[in-house]
């Protein structure tokens, strides 16, 4: 596969014999940065995690989980993983404006979605961790104008929504590397390479499923779910998805 090798070779030779267009040099900034949005979104899924049981509780009514008190929980965590205060990345740059464009998404989305968070007299909203995180990265294009995309991806026969499948390139990473027997766990893969005719760096960060994932992944295969898609059987540990981040260059 040529993008692996290109980046296996980055060190080596001159960029100029990897890719016609100019490649910067700085791709260890790229994965950094692919890595901070990865941990944004994770931050964000984990709070609206934690928070299931109270947003599915029929008789609660506000939750108090508006934008501005979302991404302040997100914000914790994030600097809990991550080692640094989101706020403190320098907004004018790329770094800056990519976070600062996924955390307004974060806000966006939570404040469009007060009514049925806070709707009483039903349980279970909808309103899971992968919904959240679509929509957020849905906002997050429209906010990054074509510098940079987030996707919410996985192996394709564990697919339920359409929009998450897998491309090619996504596809041959997911089997050749993040699947193979001895790839790391939580190692990310990342690489240059031409992404809709243009030239952009590549994240994949792998997620495994946890016990909580299974209520709804898991056993038995085939039985539906709460949210109405029938289970897919995995096992924990698995690789359960990828956060697929491409930033354009
Ligand atoms: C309450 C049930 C439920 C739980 C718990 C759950 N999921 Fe899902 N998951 C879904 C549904 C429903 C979708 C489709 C969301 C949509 O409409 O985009 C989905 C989508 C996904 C996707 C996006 C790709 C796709 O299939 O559309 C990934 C990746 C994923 N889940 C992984 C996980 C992981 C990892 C966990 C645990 C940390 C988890 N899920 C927990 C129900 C669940």
């Amino acid at each position: 596969m040529k993008a692996t090798i290109a980046l296996m070779l980055v060190g080596t030779i001159p960029a100029s014999v990897i890719c016609a267009a100019p490649v910067r040099e700085d791709l260890s900034e790229d994965l950094s940065i692919g890595n901070s949005l990865a941990d944004m979104l994770v931050a964000g899924e984990t709070v609206i995690s934690r928070e299931q049981d109270r947003i599915n509780d029929p008789k609660l009514g506000d939750k108090g989980l508006g934008g501005g008190a979302l991404i302040e929980q997100a914000r914790e965590i994030y600097r809990a993983t991550n080692g640094i205060d989101p706020a403190t990345v320098d907004p004018s740059s790329r770094h800056g404006r990519l976070l600062r464009a996924q955390m307004d998404a974060i806000i966006e989305v939570m404040d469009a979605n007060q009514a049925t968070i806070n709707a009483t007299g039903t349980g279970f909203k909808g309103f899971i961790p992968a919904v959240f995180a679509r929509l957020v990265n849905e906002a997050f294009a429209r906010r990054a104008k074509g510098e940079a995309e987030i996707k919410a991806t996985g192996p394709l026969e564990r697919i339920r929504n359409r929009k998450a499948r897998p491309d090619a390139w996504e596809t041959d990473v997911i089997k050749s590397k993040l699947l193979a027997p001895n790839w790391p766990r939580d190692q990310a893969y990342s690489a240059a390479v031409e992404t809709h005719g243009r030239p952009a760096f590549r994240v994949m960060v792998p997620q495994y499923y946890d016990q909580t994932c299974l209520a709804c992944h898991g056993s038995p295969k085939g039985e539906v779910d709460i949210t109405g898609y029938p289970k897919e059987g995995a096992q924990l540990n698995e690789l359960g998805g990828v956060i697929s981040i491409i930033l354009y260059r």
